[in-house]
């Protein structure tokens, strides 16, 4: 049979800014039936170690946050190799950037420059196709169906992401209860404004931190809990069935020399105290999932963590594997975790994403598709989500443009595929 091949025309890259007021990288890719498609590169502030260079150009402009350079790269390296490629090649168009690049962390080309052409050329196959970018998508996860996600919403925000508030990084409800994703978005609402009450009553201010999660004076690391069961319940749902707590401690940020350094409540402790720390935790709180409890390196102490709290909540990578399929491999071989953070500009390719959330299906890996703390209202990851069926979303408050839009993409897809 004949198949015709759609070829990549032009590629161009604009430096834009992200939901920080960070320059990051926007790239516009043409075909040759003149469709045209966007992508915007989400950008962390806490990275992991082993995550793609996100190539930015020092120097006193921008505070060196400049992207100009990977602009130029997009431009004048990238765009020749690949013009005239056919767009619906996604696996031989992402190895054809990854060898040119020919570096384990993407820093020749820059995961930036890299990850935003492999996007877009997603986007321009499925605006191609005239098909919805998860429907194409899909094609690459032939086995499970589509699903729409349970939302992991921060509420309560800290760390490196909101000065002053908690050691911990991110506080989030995870709506149980309700029949589908619309109902869900509705039940988390109903329990965000409940907190956002108790956040006036105990005078705070209403700053937000990066992900759009309140950001307040905290008296512990525990306050936070407390506020989230006081909200579930003021709304009139059973915190625990209705409704569960995730947690992000993002814990290589208060770590250092084999210690986990924790100012708000007063504590340092070894690895088994973090672990401990842990377990009184989910014993007095409704806790499903607790991401990053140990340092990035530590595989050992994600094992015992694994070892010790596995059968009870979700033990989640995020750091420790920067979605990368042969770490995950690592990860799985050694029982390090049973859960595992996806986010694309952690490795860098649409393709390695894929395989990642694939490798996490086949093993019984639980998988959350993740934002990054500079977003933009590009919401490629909502539609991989549904593509990939892995159940699990994380994006932030229900609060900012950048953090909504991937909620309300989903409300969108949802109403696409009929399920009411
Ligand atoms: P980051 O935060 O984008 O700063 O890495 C998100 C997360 O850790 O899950
Ligand atoms: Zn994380």
């Amino acid at each position: 049979m004949f198949l015709k091949i759609m070829k990549i025309t032009a590629i161009q890259a604009q430096e834009i800014y992200d939901s920080r007021g960070y320059p990051t990288i926007g790239v516009r890719l043409t075909l040759e039936n003149g469709i045209v498609s966007f992508s915007d590169y989400p950008s962390g502030s806490s990275y992991g170690n082993h995550e793609s260079l996100e190539l930015k150009d020092g120097g006193r402009r921008l505070r060196g946050k400049g992207v100009r350079d990977a602009v130029h790269i997009v431009e004048k390296v990238i765009a020749p190799q690949i013009m005239g490629m056919d767009v619906e090649n996604q696996p031989e168009i992402d190895a054809k950037m990854i060898d040119f690049d020919g570096t384990p962390n993407k820093k020749r080309l820059g995961g930036n420059a890299i990850l935003s052409v492999s996007m877009a050329v997603a986007k321009a196959a499925a605006l191609s196709k005239r098909i919805p970018l998860y429907k194409y998508l899909k094609t690459f996860f032939p086995i499970n169906g589509l699903k729409l996600p349970i939302p992991l919403m921060v509420f309560i925000e800290g760390g490196k992401h909101a000065d002053y508030s908690s050691d911990f990084q991110e506080y989030m409800i995870a709506p149980f209860a309700g029949n589908n994703f619309a109902e869900k978005m509705e039940i988390a609402l109903e329990i965000y404004y409940c907190l956002k009450e108790i956040v006036k009553k105990r005078s705070w201010s209403l700053t937000v931190g990066e992900e759009g999660g309140f950001a307040g004076k905290v008296c512990s690391n525990e306050e936070p809990l407390e506020m989230l069961v006081l909200a579930i319940e003021r709304a009139g749902f059973i915190p625990g069935k209705d409704i569960k707590i995730a947690l992000d401690l993002a814990s290589s940020e208060f770590y250092k020399q084999g210690k986990y350094y924790l100012p708000k409540d007063d504590k340092v402790l070894d690895t088994q105290g973090m672990i401990s720390y842990c377990q009184n935790l989910i014993n007095d709180y409704p806790i499903f999932s607790i991401e990053d409890a140990i340092y990035e390196d530590d595989w050992e102490g994600f094992q015992k963590m694994t070892a010790a709290l596995g059968d009870k909540i979700q033990v989640v990578g995020d750091d420790l594997y920067t979605t990368n399929p042969r770490l995950l491999q690592k990860g799985i071989r050694s029982k390090a975790t049973n859960s595992i953070v996806i986010k694309l500009n952690q490795v860098g390719t649409v393709s390695e994403t894929v395989e990642s959330l694939k490798i996490a299906s086949e093993n019984k890996i639980q998988a959350m598709v993740s934002q990054r703390a500079g977003e933009t209202e590009d919401s490629f990851f909502a539609d991989l989500c549904v593509a990939s069926a892995c159940g699990q979303i994380k994006s932030g408050a229900p609060c900012r443009g950048e953090r909504i839009a991937k909620y309300n993409r989903l409300l969108w897809i949802e109403r696409e595929l009929g399920i009411r």
